[in-house]
């Protein structure tokens, strides 16, 4: 028995040299240990031995068995990094490799023209104000000295929520809000969403976008409007853009004017974008009306003002040639992607 197991023990050092696969180690350790293994058999044959005999060669059997077992574990250990080893191999990143490319997104041709505006307002001294979508009938209609009977306040022109609250339509009720909420000097624009019970066709949306703007000070007169809205129409058109203001009427300013940007296509020759006039109407303004500053709780005798308002849909789609409003808000990938 002792031969048995010697003979055993020299078998397994040759086989373990010979392992080529974690899978052989398993099968060689239930060849030799496990239930019906070799060495299981031995140790079962040792039943029948005499006591002094059985102590002495269950003794080297146990050895045995410790010795195949660490052999065989550390030749397991060996397969499986190995293993481990292929597999990450396999999964390694080429971190030299070119990405795939994810399109970046960009703001759309309407955010555009009313950051560009609000800039070069900015820069000129302008701080931003911000009124609600859903204000009072009256900061809309009645503090902006539009009376009773105007036309915007018809049901047909204004989307009401209650007798008292409306969707603002016209940006004008921050006027009112920063005359009440700030002292003179003030000096603010406006942009915002204003609401109309308009039908959608090519030059109108029941949402559309408006600038607003507000000069309160000393000694504010026509003379300030007229400068700082040259101005900024040479900076939003080109240097060689020239203005002219016809009279016009708004109820919350007095005088009020239009004011024309000569065609920043043709020059002033006349093309399809001035529709051969030569000019391009751009925005309403006026002196704000004395009404308006008292319901601010503005003293009237020290202080005047100058107010402005245009739409930047309008403004967006003369200067990019767009000839639908509606492409504004359908969002379709091949128009938005066009103004980069
Ligand atoms: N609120 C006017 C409109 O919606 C635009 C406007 C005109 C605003 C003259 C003004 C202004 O502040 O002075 O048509």
């Amino acid at each position: 028995m002792k031969e048995k197991l010697k003979q055993m023990m020299l078998d397994a050092e040759t086989k373990m040299l010979a392992l080529g696969s974690l899978q052989e180690a398993e099968e060689m350790r239930v060849k030799l240990l496990g239930k019906k293994g070799e060495l299981t058999e031995i140790l079962r044959s040792m039943k029948d031995l005499a006591p002094e005999e059985r102590k002495i060669l269950g003794q080297a059997a146990n050895e045995a068995r410790n010795t195949i077992e660490t052999a065989l574990n550390e030749k397991m250990e060996f397969f499986r990094s190995k293993q481990k080893e292929m597999e990450l191999a396999k999964e390694t990143i080429d971190v030299t490799e070119p990405g795939v490319p994810s399109e970046l997104g960009h703001k759309h041709l309407l955010n555009s023209v009313i950051d560009e505006i609000t800039e070069i307002f900015r820069s000129m001294g302008f701080s931003v104000a911000e009124g609600p979508e859903v204000e009072t009938v009256f900061n809309n209609f009645d503090a902006l000295n539009a009376d009773e009977n105007h036309p915007a306040r018809d049901m047909t022109d204004t989307f009401y929520i209650t007798e008292d609250v409306l969707l603002r339509t016209q940006t004008s009720p921050v006027q009112v809000r920063t005359l009440k909420s700030s002292k003179p000097p003030i000096k603010v624009i406006s942009p915002g969403r204003v609401f109309r019970c308009d039908t959608p066709d090519a030059t109108h949306s029941p949402m559309f976008h408006q600038i607003e703007g507000l000069v309160v000070d000393e000694d504010i007169t026509m003379a300030d409007l007229k400068g700082v809205l040259d101005s900024v129409a040479k900076q939003m058109f080109g240097p060689e853009t020239r203005t002219k203001f016809r009279p016009h009427h708004f109820p919350f300013t007095e005088p009020s004017a239009e004011m024309d940007v000569s065609c920043f296509k043709c020059g002033g020759k006349g093309c399809n974008v001035c529709k051969g006039s030569g000019w391009i109407e751009i925005l309403g303004c006026g002196m704000v009306h004395p009404a308006v500053l008292k319901v601010g709780g503005v003293d009237t005798e020290k202080y005047t003002g100058f107010a402005f308002g245009l739409g930047a849909e309008r403004i967006a789609m003369l200067k990019y040639g767009v000839d639908d409003i509606r492409l504004m808000y359908e969002n379709d990938i091949r128009f938005v992607k066009q103004f980069r």
